[in-house]
């Protein structure tokens, strides 16, 4: 198994039409509107008033993040290199071989059938360079997206995990249990 924190520079990936690499500065407009998303806010913990400098600290930090165990990309469409999410494994669990997924797209870039191919790309990171051997995902029951795209992607429901999530007014709210092993990125 191989940390995120042993990678001199944050790598880059690609594959279906999509590239995972490391934020940049001409990244701020797009992550300050996904990070603004109505979807995003209600199911994702962010800052209910995510700023540029929310984003200009996320791309000025990202390899502090690494360091810190927390594998974080920018999802960019492969011909145009811009950005069009973003997503990462953390809670990276050496013991285990574990991690967990959090990804999001920005609102112009779903319902593109994207969402699976980019949800692919980060678990064959996580499972062919990091040497994981599990990927979970939790996710809001009403989420009905990140269901439909993960269940694509190769995820399993195995449960619920009771009050996991904060939702936007503060209140915990349970999460489905999704998890992807290596041989469930197989079949497409
Ligand atoms: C979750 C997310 C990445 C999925 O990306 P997406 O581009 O919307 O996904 P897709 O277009 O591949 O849609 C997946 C499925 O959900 C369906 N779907 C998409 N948006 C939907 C909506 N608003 N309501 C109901 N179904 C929807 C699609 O029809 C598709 O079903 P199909 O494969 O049977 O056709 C995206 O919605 C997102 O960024 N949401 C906000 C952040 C978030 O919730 N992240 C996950 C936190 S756990």
């Amino acid at each position: 198994m191989r940390l995120p924190g042993t990678f001199d520079t944050i790598p880059t990936l690609t594959g279906d039409g999509i590239r995972l690499r490391a934020p940049r500065q001409d990244d701020l407009a797009g992550l300050v509107r996904a990070f603004s998303d109505d979807r995003v806010r209600r199911f994702m913990p962010v800052p209910p008033d995510y700023t540029a400098a929310h984003a200009q600290s996320f791309i000025d930090t990202a390899p502090d993040m690494w360091r810190g165990q927390r594998a974080v990309f920018v999802l960019a469409d492969e011909a145009s290199d811009t950005f069009i999410g973003e997503a990462e494994l953390l809670s990276v669990n050496e013991l285990y071989q574990s991690a967990e997924i959090a990804f999001l797209l920005d609102a112009p870039a779903r319902r593109l059938r994207t969402a699976v191919a980019g949800l692919r790309l980060v678990c064959r990171f996580g499972f062919e360079q990091l040497g994981l051997t599990r990927i979970e995902a939790f996710a809001d029951f009403e989420n009905s997206p990140v269901h439909y795209a993960g269940l694509r992607a190769g995820f399993r429901h195995e449960g619920t995990a009771r009050g996991k999530l904060s939702g936007p007014d503060g209140q915990r709210r349970d999460a489905v249990v999704a998890a992807v092993l290596p041989e469930d990125l197989q079949s497409p």
